[in-house]
């Protein structure tokens, strides 16, 4: 079977990753790639934004199943232009992705269906939103620009002032471009958060897993927000009895009412947690696989990765089995210097086939020159998975992992997965 593999960060090469081990893939495309994928199978420089051309990819190379990975083109519709064309495509429709790609749309589901989730109101007037920010408790609220911006589009202010500038800025001065033109004043929710993965086929979802991630730049989460910094699993705070529980008031009736909607999801659904002292509570959803969780989801996943695509894009998910391991997986993040700001490319990357020894070694922002040299292009240039018995030996060769790897001004967090070690 002719895969096409649609992206080119670290999510996509763990994609690419699992995908090569499926006897079932005769050929692998990623449009467009990175380093790590073009081990894995050809890379095709299609930009992601680039719908004609990627349709004119898969019809000339014959494709039978499309994997949209990351949010932008799903949001923009790519994945009905290649059901349009009758190829199977796993990923959502760009109506079930409203469910990420407006932060008010979900939340009226959400109260629609009585799915837990902070209290909030969406306003496009800044007048307005700051005399409703007054009226509650200073620091109390977080705002949310409506669309999407990069994991970037949630404020938490601690004073009405810093609350008045984010609602101004957002509204009045387009800090997100068209994404702030509408914001949601969401109650501020407290308690380890969580992200919860299934896959989703209508109503059907699949055995779950879930992750915790980084999203701060620095250690003990000071500095800016990132793409994301690392991620471990299992969490430390995960038990059947909340799994259960999420599964019961979060994600199968989000699955029935997308279907409800006339939205029917298909593909993965990726639920962002807040256990709170009231239960779990939804602080967001996705409708893909997150980064850089994949990059221990993919390790994590004991079935063949096209079979599940596959049920999926022809709606027979209930026939098949997905199956997790609970194998404890970090993954550490490695930054060229000065990200999330501004940084510089083109530094050399040494030690990578050192660092295999300890970890599953996934790129992101790379490239390699004629000679075969690997070279930063990104912010988040590459990563470490590592396992073991416990969250500390899995700690221990994603670190030893990444301590074998140098780039000039390479940067990482010390403090993936440090609070799960027990003692
Ligand atoms: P999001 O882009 O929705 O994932 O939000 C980014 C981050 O903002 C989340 O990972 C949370 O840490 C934080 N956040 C979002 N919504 C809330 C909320 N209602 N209360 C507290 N923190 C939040
Ligand atoms: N891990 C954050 C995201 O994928 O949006």
């Amino acid at each position: 079977m002719k895969v096409l593999l649609i992206g080119s960060g670290g999510r996509e090469h763990a994609i690419a990753w699992k995908l090569a081990q499926s006897p079932g893939v005769s050929e692998l495309i990623i449009a467009p790639g990175n380093a790590g994928t073009a081990e894995l199978g050809e890379n095709v420089a299609v930009a992601v934004d680039d719908f004609d051309g990627m349709l004119e990819l898969a019809r000339l190379r014959d494709i039978d199943l499309a994997i949209v990975a990351p949010d932008q083109p799903i949001v923009d519709g790519l994945c009905n232009r290649f059901t349009d064309v009758g190829i199977k495509v796993f990923g959502p429709s760009a109506a079930a992705a409203r469910i990420e790609g407006s932060k008010v749309w979900s939340d009226d589901l959400m109260a629609k269906y009585g799915v837990p989730t902070a209290e909030s109101l969406a306003f496009t007037e800044s007048r307005l939103a700051i005399e409703y920010g007054r009226s509650r408790t200073e620091g109390s609220l977080v705002v949310k620009a409506d669309g999407l911006a990069a994991g970037k589009g949630v404020l938490i202010p601690e004073t009405y002032d810093d609350l008045d500038a984010a609602i101004v800025g957002m509204l009045d001065h387009a800090a997100f471009g068209s994404s702030s033109a509408r914001i949601l004043l969401a109650e501020r929710l407290t308690g380890p958060e969580v992200s919860v993965f299934a896959f989703v086929d209508g109503e059907f979802v699949s055995s779950e897993i879930a992750t915790c991630d980084y999203k701060r730049v620095g250690d003990a989460d000071v500095g800016l927000n990132t793409g994301g910094m690392g991620a471990y699993g299992p969490p430390e705070f995960w038990t059947e009895e909340l799994a259960g529980r999420v599964r019961e008031v979060i994600l199968e009736p989000v699955a029935k009412a997308l279907v409800s909607e006339n939205s029917s999801f298909s593909g993965m659904l990726y639920a962002g947690l807040m256990i709170t002292a009231e239960g779990p509570k939804v602080i967001e959803f996705n409708c893909r696989f997150g980064d850089p969780e994949t990059q221990i989801l993919m390790p994590m996943l004991k079935t063949d990765l096209l079979d599940i695509c596959l049920a999926v894009a022809e709606g027979r998910l209930s026939e098949q089995a997905v199956e997790w391991s609970d194998i404890p997986h970090t993954f550490v993040v490695m930054v060229s210097e000065g990200y999330p700001g501004s940084f510089e490319t083109g530094k050399i990357i040494t030690g990578v086939d050192e660092a295999s020894e300890h970890g599953l070694v996934i790129h992101a922002g790379t490239t390699r020159n004629e000679s075969g040299e690997l070279f930063t292009s990104g912010g988040r240039v590459l990563g470490v998975a590592g396992s073991g018995e416990s969250i500390r030996a899995a700690r221990d060769s994603a670190y030893a992992g990444v301590e074998r790897i140098s780039f000039e001004g390479a940067r990482y967090r010390h403090d993936i997965a440090a609070r799960a070690v027990k003692g």
